[in-house]
């Protein structure tokens, strides 16, 4: 039985803050061990402060951002300009905040081509190197990436990178497999918001137990660690 190691914090801007400081220090340190950086940036809305202040100067000029390979754990099949493109929230958020003589190498997921086509491209892309750091949310249905509950992909142990379907639109979507998050050696959600609180409390339940059945509850990393960042509103059930 293992139980999830979790930080709480009081309110948004604790968690942004407390969020920030991991990143960097996560990144740090695959950059002292290995002279590199490979990590997979998360999508959705949360993340989007959490980039902001780490591209604040205190913290952005602790990273040599060109030792840093910036992948994604999944994206929208739409365009980099969409305003649902995960790339186009990561670049405004943090890789255009970066100094010029600072730029970090940006592997996208070439959401205008056919899904898996932009899969296969971006597998190639993505090598067989485990990442070094897998930056994850969960949607209140329990899905994490693109990989979304009672879907085919989201039972993919072989392949690294997937073609996705998520219900909502953009439908289509390109991602990581649980195969990919859990060969990584450092894991973090990042959760906040009251609607996400019951669904906690299940994936919390479901690792506990262990049968997870939801892909959030799936991400247990093979040999790195995980730690779940939660504000109180997402642990207030727990
Ligand atoms: C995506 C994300 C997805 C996201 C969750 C939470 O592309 O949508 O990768 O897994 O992390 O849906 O999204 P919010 O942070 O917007 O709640």
């Amino acid at each position: 039985m293992t139980t999830p190691l979790v930080q709480r914090f009081a309110d948004r801007t604790a968690f942004v803050e407390a969020a920030a400081a991991d990143l960097v220090d996560r990144m740090a340190d695959a950059i002292a061990a290995r002279g590199t950086c490979r990590i997979a940036l998360g999508g959705g809305s949360t993340p989007r402060p959490v980039f902001e202040r780490t591209a604040a100067a205190d913290l952005s000029t602790r990273i040599d951002w060109t030792r840093v390979h910036i992948f994604f754990g999944d994206e929208r099949c739409v365009p980099p300009d969409h305003e649902a493109s995960n790339y186009r929230m990561a670049d405004q958020a943090l890789v255009a905040r970066l100094g010029s003589k600072n730029k970090p190498h940006v592997h996208r997921i070439d959401g205008e081509l056919p899904p898996p086509e932009a899969a296969r491209a971006y597998a190639a892309e993505l090598g067989d190197a485990p990442l070094d750091v897998v930056l994850l949310g969960m949607g209140n249905d329990g899905h994490t990436a693109s990989l979304f509950p009672g879907r085919p992909e989201a039972g993919e142990r072989s392949a690294r990178v997937v073609a996705a379907r998520g219900p909502n639109a953009p439908v289509e979507r390109v991602s990581l497999t649980l195969r990919a998050i859990n060969e990584a050696r450092a894991v973090r959600f990042w959760v906040t918001g009251e609607d996400k609180a019951e669904r906690i409390v299940q994936v919390f339940r479901e690792i506990e137990s262990g049968a997870p059945a939801l892909p959030a509850a799936q991400v247990q990393p093979t040999s790195g660690d995980l730690v779940w960042f939660l504000d109180d509103a997402a642990a207030a059930r727990l």
